[in-house]
């Protein structure tokens, strides 16, 4: 049995947004994927996908075809598939749900530059399409390098593979990173659209498909009592942080020519801040989601050079302790170039510049080798107009906050004052709080089977769409353009195992805030 199977009213696949939809299995559909031997498919697709399965989820219509480049025929995947399950899996795994699983895996191998490899994975997916009934519909993953997505995508063109039909689907999902700076994205995103429909392409961001911050819309718009206070007349300040323990875990090689304001902040950071700040769609379905997060992006103040050397501040790691446990320095980290100026840590403040917002900074951060493990949003309200308990020695009452946990606990806390019993009026910081663990057990899953499912479905809320990859990259772009002619003289400026550089603290000390850390 797969571990924690939904519970009753429990299900890890949650209508998105709150959204009432009827949980149906996936349409009918070939799901291929470029790039199965790594690790991506390995460590999250497999088992995203054996779960769909397992769940009912991904329907008996339906089967995986990966596209490879050395030699490897059904047989052999299947093997190395079963072999990634024993690793991967999110749970105990239920031999006869594999078996059904396993035999749907299928190999095509090929040069993926010639014409021949895709007239071959054409030919495969007619046969299973008339064998297993999948109508057509055909979800292309490319789970490789993202210098072989527009080659790929052109190739798939080229092959008649990629058109749609009027009853049949065609839709293509794209990894991360959606380009490396504003004119790659650009170049990116034109390539992709020579071949394909805004709508057929899948920008896929494992962070959307998190619980929690599917919940932060139902917190936001199915709960009256936050919505009129949601404003810059009530709030004071929100901070969004994303810290992590680990350092580069092997990847040195990726991170040192992206840094985290490209790894973390363009992409993910800014899609919690877009579903904090908009404004309520008009509609949980189809595009209005995305128009709303899309608006807050381009309300997002560009800083001159000069204000960002107040308002953007970087680090990078030397060696530290966790513990009594010795960590090594970014740049003695493997495959990271000695003298690096990679950054692997960032605070910026940023100001959305609409009715709603203006004057109410976000300070966004986010680095690794941190002293913990913690994604949190703290939304933190003004000051009571008046200090009523100045006479009680309490000058300086600390604001309400609301607190979103995102992980590595999925939580929420509202923190408020109360009186301590006693004749004296002494005023303790208490907090109101729910824990999503408080649903009783929810299935172990890997964060993709809700956005893969959504792919099988048709529906791109949780997805990145071309006009938000780029006005995400035109927020980041002053930053970076200003970092990299402007070496770094103080790296690294932050021990591993730490807080961050104290020139992050100093950031929000400026306009008289402090971080809230846990
Ligand atoms: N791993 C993750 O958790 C994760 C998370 C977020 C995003 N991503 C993104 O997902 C993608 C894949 O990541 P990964 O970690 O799985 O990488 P990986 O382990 O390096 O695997 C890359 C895959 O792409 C294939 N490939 C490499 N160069 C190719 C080329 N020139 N033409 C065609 N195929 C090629 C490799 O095939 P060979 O075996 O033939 O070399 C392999 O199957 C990347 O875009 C990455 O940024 C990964």
């Amino acid at each position: 049995m797969i571990q924690g199977r939904v519970e009753p009213g429990v299900s890890p696949i949650l209508p998105a947004n709150g959204a009432p939809r009827p949980e149906r299995p996936g349409d009918p559909c070939l799901l291929v994927v470029f790039g199965a031997t790594g690790d991506l498919t390995k460590r999250k697709l497999l088992p995203a996908l054996f779960n769909l399965r397992s769940m009912g989820l991904l329907p008996a219509e339906s089967a995986v075809v990966a596209v490879v480049r050395k030699p490897l025929d059904d047989e052999a995947f299947r093997v190395e598939a079963t072999e990634a399950i024993g690793r991967f899996a999110t749970g105990p795994v239920d031999p006869a749900a594999w078996a059904d699983f396993r035999a749907r895996l299928h190999a095509v191998s090929g040069d993926l530059g010639l014409a021949a490899t895709y007239r071959e994975l054409a030919d495969r997916l007619a046969i299973l399409d008339s064998q297993l009934g999948t109508r057509g519909n055909v979800l292309f993953y490319l789970a490789t390098p993202p210098e072989v997505f527009a080659p790929i995508v052109a190739r798939l063109g080229e092959a008649g593979l990629t058109r749609a039909g009027e009853d049949r689907w065609r839709r293509v999902v794209v990894e991360k990173p959606f380009g490396r700076d504003l004119e790659s994205a650009v170049a990116l995103n034109r390539d992709l659209r020579a071949t394909l429909r805004e709508d057929q392409i899948f920008r896929i961001d494992h962070y959307l498909g998190k619980e929690t911050v599917q919940n932060l819309l139902v917190f936001r718009f199915a709960n009256g009592i936050f919505e009129p206070i949601w404003n810059r007349r009530y709030i004071d300040h929100v901070q969004i942080t994303v810290a992590e323990e680990l350092g580069v875990e092997g990847r040195g090689g990726y991170y040192d020519r992206a840094g985290v304001v490209r790894d973390m902040i363009q992409n993910h950071i800014f899609q919690l801040l877009a579903l904090v700040a908009m404004e309520p769609p008009s509609t949980l379905a189809g595009e209005a989601v995305r128009d709303e997060k899309v608006k807050v992006l381009h309300a997002i103040r560009p800083s001159p050079p000069e204000r960002l050397l107040a308002t953007a501040v970087r680090g990078q790691y030397g060696a530290g302790f966790a513990g009594d446990h010795a960590l090594p320095a970014y740049q003695a980290e493997p495959n990271v170039a000695p003298g690096s100026r990679t950054e692997t840590f960032a605070a910026l403040r940023v100001d959305v510049e609409n009715w709603r917002w203006a004057g109410v900074p976000f300070y966004v951060r986010s680095g690794k080798r941190l002293r913990r493990r913690d994604t949190r949003i703290v939304i933190q309200f003004r000051r009571p107009p008046l200090l009523l308990f100045r006479d009680a020695g309490l000058a300086d009452v600390e604001p309400n906050r609301l607190e979103i946990l995102v992980q590595p606990e999925e939580a929420f806390a509202v923190t408020m004052k109360a009186k301590i019993p006693g004749p004296a009026i002494r005023l303790q910081e208490v907090t109101m709080s729910f824990s999503y663990r408080d649903f009783g057990p929810i299935a172990q899953a890997t964060g993709y089977e809700r956005l893969l499912y959504d792919c099988t479905v048709g529906d791109p809320t949780l997805f990145h769409r071309a006009d938000m990859v780029e006005a995400a990259w035109r927020v980041v772009a002053p930053v970076l353009d200003l970092w990299g002619s402007l070496p770094p003289r103080d790296f690294p400026n932050y021990a591993a195992g730490t807080a961050g550089p104290a020139a992050a603290d100093e950031l929000v000390a400026r306009d008289g805030r402090r971080w809230i850390d846990p």
